[in-house]
């Protein structure tokens, strides 16, 4: 049987906040239809993780592939454009 493509998947994602090294070589992916939970310590880059998929902060490295092929996801509208969105814990937002 032929291999479902992840809807959703980074390889190797690195970003850096000066000398802070928020994200080292993260591997994530999503399969069409999947609900994950991302679970981790505080300050474990989750939230920084998210604004990589969101587009809010651009990952210095690595790939960000959706639905099998390379995209360029560097502001929200690159994420928006894709059909990703972003729900805030502040019901404020
Ligand atoms: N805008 C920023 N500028 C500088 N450092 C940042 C910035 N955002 C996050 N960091 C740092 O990156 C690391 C990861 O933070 P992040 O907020 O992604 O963790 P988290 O897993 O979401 O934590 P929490 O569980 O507390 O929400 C931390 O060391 C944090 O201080
Ligand atoms: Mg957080």
């Amino acid at each position: 049987m032929a291999e479902t493509t992840p809807l959703l998947e980074l390889r190797g994602i690195t970003k850096r906040f000066g000398a802070v090294r928020a994200l080292n070589g993260v591997d994530f992916r999503v399969m069409p239809g999947e609900v994950v939970g991302l679970v981790g310590d505080n300050g474990a880059g989750k939230s920084t993780l998210v604004k990589v998929i969101s587009g809010i902060h651009p990952a210095d490295d690595g790939e960000y592939l959706w639905d099998g092929s390379a995209v360029s996801v560097n502001t929200p509208q690159d994420a928006t454009g894709l059909g990703i969105a972003t729900v805030y814990q502040d019901l404020a937002l």
